[in-house]
């Protein structure tokens, strides 16, 4: 089980394009975030929450949050900012193999199996771990003039999800030198494996569920409210 849960929180939703950042639109009236929360609480309900926030939200109440220790850390320029900002955060009070996982706000779906299951995996790889489900469309690549390039092999290819699960020393290791000057950059770093693999390492891939839908573009909260409400008992 994890000792810290990271929650980065601090997008804006462009894709979105609503009138509040996507977390907090409403499924039945609470926002997506209380939704995400709960999931992670019920799955681990002794863990540190880290949850990354805009400096200006003006959005977020504590209500929504159910978990004892929790803390709020100033959200980044991008994702993998935020998520640097958390980890340095706890510093003070993380051990380098606390085992911590990370995992999207717009991710409300997640199942408290797969949350156990994927904790599992990052506890026993030294390389830590993230659900992902194979690629199920044909993929192209574009020649940059809207034309076909090519046709990628879909065999071994994966569609990463969140959470994921590294020790800390690991973890931040790996963000702080994708970042650095001779880095991989924050555009190549969409989520905590592509750092780690960026050390020449190996996540472990943790089959998940296709309903842990990241909460992306207009229809996907249809989707969510969907998905959310054929879940429950
Ligand atoms: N996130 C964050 N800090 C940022 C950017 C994103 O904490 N600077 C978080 C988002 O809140 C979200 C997760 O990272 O939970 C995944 O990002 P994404 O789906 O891209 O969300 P947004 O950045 O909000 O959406 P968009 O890219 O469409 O603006
Ligand atoms: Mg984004």
């Amino acid at each position: 089980t994890p000792r810290w849960l990271i929650v980065p929180a601090a997008g804006s939703g462009r894709r979105m394009g609503a009138e509040c950042p996507k977390q907090y639109l409403r499924i039945a009236e609470r926002p997506v975030l209380a939704y995400t929360l709960d999931r992670l609480h019920q799955a681990f309900p002794e863990a540190g929450l880290c949850l990354c926030l805009r400096p200006d939200d003006n959005h977020f109440t504590s209500d929504w949050v159910p978990f004892a220790d929790y803390r709020r850390v100033p959200g980044g320029e991008e994702r993998v900012d935020s998520v640097i900002n958390a980890l340095r955060a706890i510093e003070p009070l993380a051990r380098d193999d606390d085992l911590v996982l990370v995992h999207d706000v717009a991710r409300p779906c997640v199942s408290i199996e797969n949350l156990m299951e994927l904790a599992h995996h990052a506890a026993r790889q030294p390389n830590g771990a993230l659900l992902a489900t194979p690629v199920a469309d044909t993929i192209k690549r574009d020649d940059g003039a809207g034309c076909v390039q090519r046709t990628e092999d879909r065999r071994g290819l994966w569609q990463a999800q969140t959470p994921q699960g590294f020790r800390y020393a690991l973890l931040r290791r790996a963000l702080e030198a994708a970042l650095s000057a001779d880095g991989i950059g924050a555009a190549m770093v969409t989520d905590e494996a592509s750092a780690v693999e960026a050390l020449g390492l190996t996540p472990v891939l943790v089959p998940g569920r296709r309903d842990n839908i990241k909460i992306t573009h207009p229809e996907d909260l249809a989707l969510a409210t969907h998905i959310l409400a054929a879940q429950r008992p």
